[in-house]
């Protein structure tokens, strides 16, 4: 990786070979929460003291976070598998003008959050960009609301597109209706309001992953959540954050590949350790139930103000399923390995209300679609969502994920479902969000 703007989903690797057939046993522990791990990065930065985080995720999309802060003063240890990092934080109005362009790479939390971070920043200039994928995705929904608090926030299509240049200055709370039930869009007016003059109230048209909130909490905030299902947020400037512990549970969204393998693979026997089951990300388990799933979850318990545990499944039929914009907040990362889970369920499931999946690393309801239909499956397209009629056997194929990272993964477990050996280019997207991922898969496999 050479140039500052190239990712590994920009890299051309050889295919990896996926071969059909044989089982899953065992156990596996998946990488920390993508999401907690970015947010502890950031708050830790601006807090005063230093922060421990125990468990990040040390993959591209949190790196990419880290990058930022350090160019902008902030002493992280180097984030390695294993290790506690810790974060030398700033204070809420330490973070330095930095002398390059803050590459966020792949990662749509990283450029988002370092939006409303930085907007308020008074006479600092900052410049945002990203690699191809991120360079199509919309940041207008946040640059939209941060300007109704003064921000200025520019880029190509009058704002929306990045490299993006921000000009800080100083912000005012207001009362702000997010146009999406974005958790991005959120955090970013949450951070934008820690230093604004006013209160800020966020209003979501639905609510979304609530990690920040938490955590903000926790480091001191004066926030307070209310309205219906916790869909104002408000923040009164002036709290000094505390560098606090933050031990980050494993990421739902990357044991969604294990619980649909674990439930449709013949023989399997799975149990995920240490899962975040945050009922704002748990919309996958709620499906899975209805779909017949039998999956027994061990050991709840707190850990750091999110609730976790052990996911045990077996192998059952699975049934049909439809669900739609209500629970996509919930599940929203989970919808591709849904889309493979569906393929193997006797009858039609249907996703509909998914309209953002188009607007993620890449267009996940067409990626999907083509990639599924080049194995054989029976499904139909729509504006916003998908329909699959399962049942019928795939057959291995020439896969690729198209730079997308849950892509890679849901492909890799329907690869194992289909009749014959399929090819995966572009698998290293993977470490987008999980590096041992093939790893594990390879561990697990007998
Ligand atoms: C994330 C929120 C979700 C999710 C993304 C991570 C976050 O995006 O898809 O992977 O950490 O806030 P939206 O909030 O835009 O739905």
């Amino acid at each position: 990786m050479n140039s500052p703007f190239l990712s590994a989903t920009d890299g051309t690797s050889s295919p990896r070979v996926l071969t059909a057939g044989g089982s899953l046993s065992g156990s596996v522990r998946v990488p920390g929460d993508k999401s907690i791990s970015h947010r502890s990065l950031l708050f830790g930065a601006i807090a005063e003291g230093t922060t421990t985080i125990e468990g990040l995720l040390p993959a591209e999309d949190p790196l990419s976070t880290a990058a930022c802060l350090r160019s902008m003063g902030v002493t992280i240890s180097p984030i390695e598998a294993g290790e506690i990092v810790q974060v030398e934080g700033v204070g809420l109005d330490g973070l330095q003008e930095p002398t390059a362009i803050l590459d966020c790479g792949n990662s749509g939390t990283t450029m988002r959050l370092m939006l409303g971070l930085l907007a308020g920043r008074d006479g600092r200039h900052f410049i945002l960009d990203g690699d191809a994928s991120l360079r199509r995705r919309p940041m207008r929904r946040v640059g939209q609301p941060l300007a109704s608090m003064g921000a200025d926030v520019r880029g190509r299509d009058g704002g929306n597109l990045a490299p993006l240049a921000v000009q800080g200055t100083q912000l005012k709370g207001t009362v702000v209706g997010t146009p999406v039930a974005s958790a991005q869009v959120k955090s970013a007016v949450l951070l934008a309001a820690l230093t604004a003059e006013g209160s800020t109230t966020v209003i979501e048209p639905a609510q979304s992953r609530d990690h920040s909130e938490r955590m903000l909490k926790a480091f001191g905030a004066d926030l307070q959540v209310g309205g219906e299902m916790g869909r104002h947020i408000s923040v009164r400037p002036g709290a000094t954050l505390h560098g606090q512990t933050v031990v980050v549970p494993g990421d739902i969204s990357s044991a969604a590949f294990w619980l649909v393998a674990g439930s449709l693979v013949e023989g399997a026997d799975l149990t995920i350790e240490n899962v975040g089951l945050n009922p704002t990300r748990t919309g996958i388990l709620d499906v899975l139930e209805a779909m017949g799933a039998c999956i027994d979850i061990l050991n709840r318990r707190e850990v750091a103000g999110e609730p976790v545990g052990d996911l045990q499944v077996s192998p059952t039929p699975l049934k049909p399923f439809h669900f739609g914009e209500e629970i996509m907040p919930r599940l929203v990362d989970e919808v591709p390995i849904l889309c493979v889970a569906a393929c193997f369920c006797d009858g039609e499931s249907r996703i509909s209300g998914a309209s953002e999946l188009r607007v993620k690393e890449t267009d996940r309801l067409a990626v999907m679609a083509r990639q599924l239909k080049a194995m054989g499956a029976d499904l139909d397209e729509h504006d916003d969502g998908i329909s699959i009629r399962g049942g019928r056997p795939l057959k291995g194929a020439v896969l690729d994920s198209e730079t997308d990272h849950r892509v890679a993964m849901s492909l890799a477990i329907a690869s194992i479902l289909a009749t014959s050996d399929s090819s995966l280019d572009r698998s290293e997207a993977a470490a987008v969000s999980y590096p041992n991922f093939w790893d594990d898969l390879e561990r697990l496999r007998c």
